[in-house]
Formats: C-alpha cells, sequence, structure tokens
C-alpha cells in the first residue's frame, strides 16, 4: 500500500472503530421519517407535472446551461425567478446558487475579510462553518441560542461584525430567538444573517418574514432542497450584496448555470408553495400529535422543538443505533445520528415529519419511541 492509501485505510479503520462509520444505502420503501421532504413536494405528481408543462411551454430552452452565469450560462428566466422569489420572501433582491452548501459557502467566504469578525452558533450547519474558515476573518462561536454567550463576542468583535444563526436548526429542530438575537446584533453595530433552510415551509416563507424582520437583517439564506421539494438556494439581501456577490462569489463565479429544467422546477415549487396552506396545516397537525404522543417528563430525551425535526437523545452511538435498528424493523425510516455529527452524549434518532405521514403511522411511531424511552 503507498503512504496515502495507508493514511486513508488508517482513518476509515479509525471511524470503524469508533461506530461512526458513513455508507451510502440506496433507497427503501420504508415510512419516510427521514427525509427533508416537509411538504411531500419531491414526490407530487401535481409539481412534476407542472415543470413538464412548464419546460414544454419553452420549447427552445436548451437541456443545459452551458457555462456560468458570468459567461454563456445566465437567462432572462433566472434574473426574473430571482425577483420573484426575494419579492416571496420580502426582500429587494436575490441571488441563485446551486445548493446551500454553495451559498453559505459564497456569502461567508466572501463578505468577511481580514481584520473582520464571525460569530456563529455552536449548532449552526457545516456549510456556514466552512464559508467561515474560507474567509480570512476572526471567527468565533457563541453557546448554543445563548445570548450572553452571544454578547460577549460580539464585545470582541473587530472590523465588520456578521453573527450567523439558523432560524430552525437542522441537528435539534429548535429555534432561534430571531427578535432578541437582532436586538443584541444591532447594539453592536454587528449583521445577522439567518440561514433558513428548515424553516421555510412550516413557516411559508420563513421564520423571518414571519416576524417581520427582513428589512432589519444582512442576508437569508433559503434552500430548495427540503420544503421546496428540488434543489439549489437562494441568498436574499439588498441589491448591493447581490452586486458584490456576483462580483466575489467564488461557487457563483466559477460554477455552471442551473439548467432550465432546474429553474423551471424551482419555480414551480415556489407557484405550489404559496397555495400550500393544506399541506401546512397537514405538518403542523402533524407535529403537535408527535408531541403530545411521546411521553412528556422532567427527564425527557425529548428535544424541546416546535419543528419538523424532532430528536430523542440516547447515551451513546450505541443506543442511537439500536433504537433505529428497532424502528426500521418496524417499518419506519427513521436514521441515527451519531457523534462526531453531533456531540458524545447527545446521539439521537432525528424524526422528521411530514404533512403526508398518517395518524396511525404516527400513533405506531410513537408508541415504538415511549417503549424505547422507557426501557433506556
Ligand atoms: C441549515 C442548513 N443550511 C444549509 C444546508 C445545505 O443546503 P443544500 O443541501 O442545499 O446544500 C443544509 C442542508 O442540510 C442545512 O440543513
Amino acid at each position: 500500500m503507498t503512504s496515502a492509501n495507508n493514511y486513508l485505510q488508517n482513518k476509515l479503520n479509525e471511524r470503524l472503530a469508533s461506530g461512526s462509520y458513513r455508507t451510502l444505502k440506496a433507497e427503501n420503501d420504508l415510512i419516510d421519517f427521514c427525509s427533508n421532504d416537509y411538504l411531500g413536494f419531491a414526490h407530487s405528481p401535481a409539481l412534476r407535472q407542472s415543470i413538464e408543462t412548464e419546460v414544454n411551454n419553452h420549447p427552445l430552452s436548451l437541456n443545459g446551461s452551458t457555462g456560468s452565469r458570468l459567461l454563456s450560462g445566465n437567462l432572462q428566466y433566472a434574473l426574473d425567478l430571482e425577483q420573484q422569489i426575494a419579492a416571496f420572501h420580502g426582500f429587494e433582491a436575490g441571488l441563485l446558487f446551486n445548493s446551500g452548501y454553495d451559498a453559505n459557502l459564497g456569502l461567508l467566504s466572501s463578505l468577511a475579510q481580514r481584520g473582520d469578525t464571525i460569530i456563529l452558533d455552536d449548532l449552526i450547519h457545516a456549510s456556514a462553518i466552512d464559508g467561515a474558515r474560507l474567509s480570512n476573518a476572526n471567527r468565533y462561536s457563541f453557546r448554543h441560542t445563548d445570548m450572553d454567550s452571544l454578547e460577549a463576542k460580539l464585545k470582541a468583535s473587530k472590523g465588520n461584525c456578521y453573527v450567523v444563526v439558523e432560524s430552525v436548526y437542522s441537528m435539534d429542530g429548535d429555534s432561534a430567538p430571531l427578535t432578541e438575537i437582532l436586538s443584541v446584533t444591532e447594539k453592536y453595530g454587528a449583521h445577522l444573517i439567518v440561514d433558513e433552510a428548515h424553516a421555510v415551509g412550516l413557516y411559508k416563507q420563513g421564520l423571518v418574514f414571519e416576524l417581520g424582520l427582513q428589512n432589519k437583517i444582512f442576508a437569508a439564506v433559503i434552500t430548495f432542497g427540503k420544503a421546496l421539494g428540488c434543489h439549489g438556494a437562494v441568498v436574499l439581501g439588498g441589491t448591493l450584496l447581490r452586486e458584490y456577490l456576483i462580483n466575489f462569489a467564488r461557487p457563483f463565479i466559477y460554477s455552471t448555470a442551473p439548467s432550465f429544467h432546474h429553474l423551471a422546477s424551482i419555480k414551480m415549487a415556489y407557484k405550489m408553495l404559496s397555495f400550500a396552506n393544506t399541506e401546512i396545516n397537514q405538518l403542523k397537525n402533524n407535529i403537535s400529535i408527535f408531541k403530545k404522543n411521546i411521553a412528556q417528563s422532567i427527564t425527557s430525551p425529548l428535544i424541546p422543538s416546535e419543528s419538523a425535526i424532532q430528536c430523542i437523545v440516547f447515551k451513546n452511538n450505541d443506543d442511537a443505533r439500536k433504537a433505529a435498528n428497532t424502528l426500521q424493523s418496524a417499518g419506519f425510516d427513521v436514521r441515527p445520528i451519531l457523534s462526531p455529527t453531533v456531540a458524545a452524549g447527545t446521539e439521537r434518532i432525528r424524526i422528521c415529519l411530514h404533512s403526508f405521514n398518517t395518524l396511525n403511522e404516527l400513533n405506531l411511531l410513537t408508541n415504538i419511541i415511549n417503549t424505547l424511552i422507557n426501557a433506556s
């Protein structure tokens, strides 16, 4: 074995030994309590049909975009779509990215310069951490949703300061206290950036819109791969920010633009979201049934959450994996979230609720979870 291959094998062996080895699994026919398809858009025949109709209505559209948007890949359709999406969320302007990962990477790596400061919530998504790492700014993290900890970091900040939070946290499902965060951020003249990946859908236009904070925050990131059921992302903010990102955000500049089909999918998904009150109410109803069904106590292992993400914490990787196996054997697609993805001692099963989960499915699932909690 070469020394490089030796290194790879040793790292994989470490993963195997710690019980955190990752593998790719093909799709299954278990009942979905795992995907981000909160409103069922990804498998909606109506959405599929409207995308097909939109593509057929543009017979001159190409299969691929043929280049970066700064070269041959831009379309008037993309420019119009950005305007429509920005208006839907109550912002002045928006710029599309190929994924939420790219959006956070492009935004944070290009904004903050040497001498500036980025302050991230402890539980922020990896894409924001990677974006901050790629910038030359000072980086701090504050204790999850802890205002005192945030204020201490703000006091120590230098240069232009950006505070980055998620409105609904992807691993715990809890929400950031956005109004309080905004007021402490404003007190120190810092700029707030909100990742709305898991909030859009449950809150139709996002939690920022729900709270009327669009004009007060610096930027929002919306991803299309979750409640919108497709793929891609947009950074929302002012026109100045949009122009800046077009000039300096490397994942935007140096990547092939989305195809027409991709743009049409996003446009039709937004159209569907604007009329999705029934699905949103079904999702909210399923969240309250789930929470009511899980036996509550002071020592409840259920992480407090009002969102579609509900987590039951176990003691270690082994217990979390066993709980997930029991649920999978009973027909439910539930995945364990293991350390190092989450901190050791907070390994969990992460349940994603959807508008389309039935009452019977919810009752069966929560019965088994209650048995697992009692046995642990
Ligand atoms: C909070 C958050 N931000 C960003 C992303 C990345 O989005 P995408 O999957 O579109 O790359 C995710 C996806 O898991 C996420 O949960």
